[in-house]
């Protein structure tokens, strides 16, 4: 039997890492979950008024890197702490970057999966700024890749729980898309 459930909600939401410059030159980041894929090539992010929001108004740049379980602690850090309070907040975490040579944004050296990305669309909406961005390249480590592609077996990817609030992480595959359901 279903039951009504209070509200609505999304699922899964991504774990993204949002990069960028603040105005004299040092990088900043922030975790995002509001956020998810709008085109061929491109994404959208619902940003609250923040230090990273401002860079990207600004810079019309910045980087995406994912989440992962063995760096779950450093990105939730950044979710909670912001740069104009904690100056050093990347330092804390044990963060370091290194600029992205397609886009003026940094790339963080130890998540191992990064797009980079320049905004197309920024609009006030729902009492957010909605960013649209296309994906104008991306630095994988190799350490997640089998035979050239990134290998999700290997990234350890995470996802946010809107509802229990905690990350967790995206499991093996069940079935190949667009084949296991020619099985009807
Ligand atoms: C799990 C999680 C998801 C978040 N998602 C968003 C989001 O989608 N949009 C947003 O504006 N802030 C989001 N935040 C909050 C920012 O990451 C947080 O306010 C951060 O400290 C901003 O950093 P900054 O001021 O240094 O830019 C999220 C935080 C966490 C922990």
């Amino acid at each position: 039997m279903k039951k009504n459930f209070e509200k609505g909600f999304v699922a899964p939401h991504p774990v993204f890492i949002i990069a960028t410059y603040d105005a004299d030159g040092t990088p900043n980041a922030m975790n995002a979950a509001w956020a998810g894929q709008a085109g061929s090539n491109q994404i959208t992010i619902s940003l609250s008024a923040h230090n990273t929001t401002e860079n990207i108004k600004r810079l019309k740049e910045f980087t995406v890197a994912y989440a992962t379980r063995e760096t779950a602690a450093e990105c939730d850090y950044v979710g909670i702490v912001s740069k104009n309070k904690v100056p050093d907040k990347l330092a804390k975490c044990g963060f370091t970057t290194t600029k992205s040579t397609k886009v003026n944004a940094p790339v963080i050296d130890q998540l191992p999966v990064t797009i980079e990305c320049k905004v197309i669309k920024l609009e006030e909406e729902f009492g957010d700024t909605r960013v649209v961005a296309e994906i104008v390249g991306s630095v994988v480590d190799e350490s997640v890749m089998t035979d050239g592609k990134v290998d999700f077996d290997k990234l350890h990817l995470l996802t946010f729980d809107t509802i229990s609030l905690c990350y967790r992480e995206v499991g093996p595959s069940v079935g190949d898309a667009w084949k296991i359901g020619k099985k009807f």
